[in-house]
């Protein structure tokens, strides 16, 4: 699986590309990121890259001609085009099922936006999928990028270690629960003990305490997950 990440800042990258299961998932192959300086696309000779907003308003804005060559040049070393994702609050929210979706092609371009934005130009001419992490203004799409491309990974045959799953995670297809408590030793730590459930061997036992415990924790945290039941309704009933 390929992404290119477009950029203003590619250090940012460093320090998560080098480390962990992403590392180990590079060297063997398996993923391939290349950052793109987007400040090496511009045509300015000073290789400004933004400018102030037509209609006024506080900040810059991402000039359109660096994003749509480096965009071009990027589809033009590849058969089939790749998925170009744009980061961005304006987004449509990032969810476990976007992420399988995205796990299913092997070739991403990840646009990771600055200041105020991007000239809407660079929309009408790529037509990217826009995508955000969450409702909250990040200063740039980098983090976001890293985002996706940590969750998608994840998906990628190979990438996590063999003790590891990715299917029963939460949000995972059809699991909308989150998960529950774990331990691990010591039994006992200044007074708070492992749950006994844990330490009795009852593996039936176990797997009913953790889906109890998940559901109570998703009814706390996250009752917008729990869909009310589908009430029949009556719209065409005709007796
Ligand atoms: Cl993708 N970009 C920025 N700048 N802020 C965000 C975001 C993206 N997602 C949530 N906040």
């Amino acid at each position: 699986m390929r992404f290119d990440v477009v950029t203003l800042f590619p250090e940012i990258f460093s320090g998560y590309l080098g480390q962990g299961l992403l590392k180990k998932a590079i060297d063997r192959s398996l993923i391939n990121v290349q950052l793109h300086d987007l400040r090496d696309w511009s045509t300015d000779k000073h290789q400004k890259v933004d400018d102030r907003p037509f209609g006024g308003g506080p900040g810059m804005i991402l000039q359109v001609q660096p994003v749509v060559d480096c965009v071009e040049h990027l589809q033009g070393l590849v058969a089939t085009p790749a998925q170009v994702i744009l980061l961005t609050p304006q987004g449509k929210p990032l969810d476990q099922p976007m992420v399988e979706l995205f796990s299913e092609q092997s070739h991403q371009i990840l646009l990771c936006g600055r200041y105020e934005g991007f000239d809407h130009r660079v929309i009408d001419l790529i037509d990217p999928l826009e995508v955000s992490i969450g409702d909250y203004v990040l200063n740039g799409g980098e983090v976001a990028a890293m985002a996706v491309i940590d969750s998608v990974i994840r998906l990628v045959p190979g990438v996590l270690g063999d003790e590891q799953s990715a299917v029963d995670d939460s949000f995972s297809s059809g699991n909308r629960m989150l998960e529950g408590p774990q331990y691990t030793r010591p039994r006992q730590y200044r007074g708070h003990d492992v749950p006994e459930v844990l330490l009795s061997g009852d593996h039936k036992a176990i797997a009913q305490w953790r889906k109890e415990q998940g559901e109570q924790r998703t009814r706390q945290q996250r009752a917008d997950l729990i869909q009310p039941e589908r009430l029949p309704h009556h719209d065409n009933d005709n007796p």
